[in-house]
């Protein structure tokens, strides 16, 4: 199977200054996009996700490895062929409305007029931007901004969507509009690449996930792979028991809060919910609910970055 993007001990470090010193933006990273799969590149600010996402795009050279997209090395255009890029704080023709953006962006790919009075409304309704096609960019909020920046890089109807913080900035609705998106780019078969610094961005729609700390890879895979099958404990939430039947299922938990009527009960381990469980039913109190806890990407990356503490 072939990738559509795949990165070999990627590398760039930056000189800079009077003294040219020296700045290891990227430090051997590799990693393989398969064709159809959302890829989270996750990490704090300064990782070196924007510089990866240069090298990706043939924008800056690396110091050292190699990338290719859709089996092309990544400094040559053709790479570029089936790519949407959007690239970070992206720059906007402020005086234009989203509509004459899109034009003016598909023109320059070379789209015929026909094509795009087609296709331009059609973006413009996906990103939800359609009453406000014809208003100024500058009058746009900060979420729509992004929005028509993601219907720039669809234009030329890309199989390849490389996005760089897609959602930084954005409110909750606004975040999860852009993720929709993202979805549904997938089910229409592309490949998405995006950054951010927010874990639960790529926690909820990504295939994949990288996770970048000081410019290296630190956890990387499936999330299926890295969370699914390690689930750490229970919750089990109860009400009508007593104050001794609390203090026994206290006991057994790692954690009791109690939330007015009800009883928040926390386990490490599985079986104890079991047993919990046993107990309300004796206390003739009612359980509202019992979640399974997953480990989540932060959980992960706590753990990460005290491992890079303690090396
Ligand atoms: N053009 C540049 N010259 C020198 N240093 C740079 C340059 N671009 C980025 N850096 C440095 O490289 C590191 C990674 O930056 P960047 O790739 O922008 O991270 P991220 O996108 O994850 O926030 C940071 O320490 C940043 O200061
Ligand atoms: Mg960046």
């Amino acid at each position: 199977m072939s990738s559509v993007i795949r990165v070999e001990e990627l590398r760039k470090t930056y000189r800079t200054g009077f003294w040219m010193r020296s700045v290891e933006a990227v430090r051997g990273v590799s990693f393989e996009v398969a064709e159809g799969e959302i890829f989270g590149f996750i990490g704090p600010n300064g990782a070196g996700k924007t510089t990866a996402i240069k090298m990706l795009t043939g924008l800056i050279q690396p110091t050292a490895g190699r990338a290719w997209i859709h089996g092309m090395p990544a400094q040559d255009p053709d790479s570029r062929a089936r790519l949407g890029f959007l690239p970070e704080g992206t720059f906007f023709h402020e005086y234009l409305t989203a509509r004459e953006f899109l034009h003016f962006h598909g023109a320059l790919l070379g789209i015929p007029r026909a094509v795009r009075e087609e296709r331009i409304p059609q973006l413009l309704a996906r990103v939800g931007l359609s009453d406000a096609a014809d208003r100024q960019i500058r009058r746009y909020s900060k979420g729509m901004r992004q929005r028509a920046g993601l219907a720039q890089t669809l234009i030329g109807d890309p199989d390849l969507v490389i996005l760089d913080e897609p959602m930084s900035g954005l409110d909750p609705i606004g975040r999860k509009e852009v993720r929709d998106i993202i979805l549904a780019l997938r089910d229409e078969g592309k490949t998405v690449f995006f950054t951010s610094h927010i874990l639960q961005d790529a926690e909820v729609i990504c295939d994949q996930v990288a996770i970048l700390l000081h410019g290296k890879v630190v956890q990387q895979g499936y999330l299926d792979d890295l969370l699914g099958q390690e689930i750490s404990g229970a919750e089990l939430v109860v009400e009508g028991i007593d104050e001794a039947a609390f203090q026994r299922l206290s006991a057994m938990a790692q954690r009791a809060v109690v939330q007015g009527p009800r009883f928040l009960f926390e386990v490490d381990d599985e079986n104890d919910a079991e047993k919990m469980l046993e107990q309300v039913r004796e206390s003739r109190g009612r359980v509202r609910s019992l979640v399974p806890r997953r480990r989540s990407l932060e959980d992960l990356l706590v753990e990460d970055v005290a491992r890079e503490g303690r090396s």
